[in-house]
């Protein structure tokens, strides 16, 4: 008896302390640090004191429309932070405010991380569009990712708008268990290079029930990608969702476990594609499955490339050193704007090895002939009905 009521006051009291520390929540609005129009200072010590916060605390930016410049906010935090954006916050205009910056917000090293409010991050990139020459010249300064997450672990990115960025939306580096949802990206179709979410060396990473249209790839999961879910996404339009490119440079991490679930993809380039470059570096891809996707109107529905080689900035006479092993690409319906509707070029010194194709309709209706199934280098397996005919 007298151990039950201490079991239960155990848990009271437990209860009241968690009820403390949500009560205790510690708000730092940014407009109470300064200048309303152009936070960019306000948000740095607003940052830096929520971050001191010894309980979970909250950096807001209430509703409004504000001006930030580049800004790099940093953890470790000594509790949990959360960024809540209410408002627009738009980037400079002008290029050179980003001098010796490589992206708008940068977010380093932060733990149990949170960002939401149902806010928008306004890039600006429709005005900034034309003092890049980028799309012509190799050499040209890159313009700024507009959300930049390295080492984030244990966080949410929910109920955020990312619009117009100069360059990647959103990009990747070293996170771990992070998850984006109800994550909208907007831009127009002609923007060069502006991916939608790039990761690389991050695990765990979901990008969930999201809307990503932008002028590059919709998600683009680079080397060292581990363990991603995609899942509820539509993509429209872009490039579509693209593993690679892989073997570019030296010392690649592999990537692994690739889950991209219950996907439309719209009007788009590619749908989904894994590229690699020939000749060069060595690498591999295991471990990856597509499933219930709907493509419409998407130019390349389903492409395995491996000699992947733009701008011939490479040699397509050698084959990829990259090994792409454990593919599977189920139920995946719709239409294809080219009669090529599914591509799997392999390469010849290392084929693909368990590459699984099922239930597959892709409909091509135009005037180039029937839809066709291309293979090279690679020997599927087969299951369910599967249009255009297998190879
Ligand atoms: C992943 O992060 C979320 C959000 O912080 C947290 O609730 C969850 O427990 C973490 N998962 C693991 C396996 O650590
Ligand atoms: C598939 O994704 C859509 C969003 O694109 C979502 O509304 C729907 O609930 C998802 N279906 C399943 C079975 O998860
Ligand atoms: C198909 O996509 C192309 C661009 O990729 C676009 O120009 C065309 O209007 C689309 N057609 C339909 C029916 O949506
Ligand atoms: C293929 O990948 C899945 C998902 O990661 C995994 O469960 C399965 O064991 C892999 N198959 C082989 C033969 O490695």
């Amino acid at each position: 008896m007298g151990l039950k009521v201490n079991v239960s006051a155990i848990f009271l009291l437990l209860f009241l302390t968690s009820a403390d520390v949500k009560a205790e929540n510690v708000v730092f609005d940014v407009t109470k640090y300064g200048d309303e129009e152009d936070i960019s200072k306000a948000f740095k010590s607003a940052w830096e004191d929520a971050c001191a916060s010894t309980s979970p605390s909250k950096v807001l930016i209430p509703r409004g429309t504000y001006l930030l410049g580049p800004v790099i906010i940093s953890g470790p935090c000594k509790a949990a932070i959360e960024l809540q954006v209410k408002g627009k916050l738009q980037a400079p205009v002008d290029m050179r405010e980003f001098e010796g910056f490589s992206s708008w917000i940068t977010l380093n090293y932060v733990d149990q991380f949170t960002l939401t409010g149902g806010g928008t991050f306004d890039g600006q990139g429709k005005s900034a569009s034309n003092q890049n020459n980028c799309g012509k010249d190799k050499h040209c300064k890159l313009p700024p990712v507009s959300l930049k997450f390295n080492f984030i672990t244990n966080g949410i990115v929910h109920d955020i708008t990312s619009t117009d960025s100069k360059y990647f939306h959103a990009h990747l580096l070293g996170c771990k268990n992070l998850t984006f949802q109800h994550f909208t990206i907007t831009a127009h179709d002609e923007s060069l290079n502006t991916d939608g979410i790039h990761i690389g060396r991050s695990k765990d990473i979901k990008i969930i029930d999201s809307d990503i249209g932008t002028g590059d790839d919709c998600i683009s999961l680079g080397h060292g990608s581990r363990q991603i879910t995609i899942e509820g996404v539509t993509c429209a339009p872009g490039h579509g969702i693209s593993i690679g490119s892989l073997g570019k440079s030296q010392n690649e991490e592999s990537v692994s476990g690739i889950f991209v679930k219950n996907c439309t993809i719209s009007n788009t380039q590619n749908g989904v594609r894994i590229k690699s470059w020939p000749a060069l570096f060595g690498g591999s891809a295991s471990d990856i499955h597509f499933e219930d996707i709907i493509m419409k109107n998407v130019s390349n529905p389903i492409v395995i490339d491996q000699v992947y080689c733009p701008w011939n900035e490479c040699s397509r006479k050698s084959a990829s050193k990259v090994s792409i092993k454990n593919v599977s690409f189920k139920n995946i319906r719709g239409t294809s704007r080219t009669p090529v509707a599914v591509q799997l070029s392999c390469s010849k010194d290392i084929p693909c090895d368990e590459v699984e194709v099922a239930d597959i309709d892709l409909k091509y209706t135009g005037s180039e002939g029937p839809a066709k199934f291309q293979c090279s280098n690679v020997q599927p397996k087969f299951h369910g009905k599967i249009n255009p005919s297998k190879c």
